[in-house]
């Protein structure tokens, strides 16, 4: 597939998603504007103390993360090519008067898009990777985007869960990146608000993840690996402890979120 048909696509996709997003429970848009913070543990203990920190958020989606990391004291700019949802966190930012900013771009073209500005850290999150073809264009952005010491904030879920079908109960796809995944979907895993829609995925093996940093001259300071998802976003999840989602039938077994914390040299 060519490289615009991929990112039409997927944007397209993206755009259809984000009005039923902020609807939806799982976003819990009431409980963020009154102050609720949407970041989960994995990624504020990466990340510590952010007051006074400089971070470019990619892949923002609607901000509430962006603005989650805002109102814990750092400047924000968040990054997304959803026209739709760049549009929506500039009016929730505007409402809540945080003063982060929001450009609408694709990930490959961040560096160029926040006009070569340095941050102390660039952060990305639960559902990344997984839309974008080449892992090593992304480190490249990524490097490009942070100050000489700068950190790198990287959580998503872990490679292995995307061997599986949605409900876990079989293995379905590639571990390895072999060849884009071309699905059709008409509901997100936050809600059923969506057009029918085409979706282009790839998965990326840790250590294609780990290499492409390390040759865009990061180094790795932290990498772990979580045995549950924060998030409910996957069918027939269960809450065993609060926060805390497995596939009963699988329980502890096996990772399902990858973090990475990795520094400019
Ligand atoms: C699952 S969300 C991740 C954000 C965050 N976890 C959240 O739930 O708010 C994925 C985001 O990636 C964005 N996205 C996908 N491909 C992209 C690309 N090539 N360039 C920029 N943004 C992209 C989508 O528009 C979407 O907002």
């Amino acid at each position: 597939m060519e490289k615009l048909d991929w990112l039409a696509a997927n944007r397209d996709l993206w755009n259809s998603r984000v009005k039923g997003h902020m609807n939806s429970d799982f976003y819990a848009q009431e409980a963020f504007e009154k102050g609720a913070c949407s970041l989960k543990q994995p990624e504020l203990a990466l990340l510590g103390d952010v007051r006074g920190k400089e971070i470019l958020h990619l892949q923002c989606h609607f901000g509430q993360d962006t603005l989650s990391l805002q109102r814990r004291g750092a400047q924000c700019t968040g990054l997304d090519f959803s026209n739709e949802a760049i549009e929506a966190a500039r009016v929730l930012n505007a409402k809540l008067g945080l003063g982060a900013e929001f450009v609408c771009e694709e990930v490959y073209k961040a560096a160029e898009a926040v006009m070569g500005k340095p941050f102390d850290a660039v952060f990305t999150s639960y559902g990344t990777l997984g839309w974008l073809p080449d892992v090593g264009r992304w480190a490249e952005q990524v490097a490009a985007c942070l100050k000489p010491g700068g950190e790198l904030v990287y959580v998503d879920f872990h490679p292995f869960l995307w061997t599986l079908n949605s409900s876990g109960s079989e293995f379905a796809f590639d571990y390895f990146n072999r060849e884009a995944i071309v699905e059709t979907s008409d509901q997100s895993y936050a809600s059923t608000e969506q057009k029918q829609a085409v979706e282009v995925g790839w998965n990326h093996p840790v250590s294609e993840i780990q290499q492409a940093l390390i040759d865009s001259g990061l180094q790795l300071e932290k990498v772990q690996e979580f045995d549950y998802s924060p998030y409910n976003c996957l069918a027939n999840l269960v809450e065993e402890e609060p926060g805390v989602y497995r596939w009963s039938q699988h329980g502890n077994r096996f990772p399902m979120l990858l973090a990475v914390r990795a520094r400019k040299r």
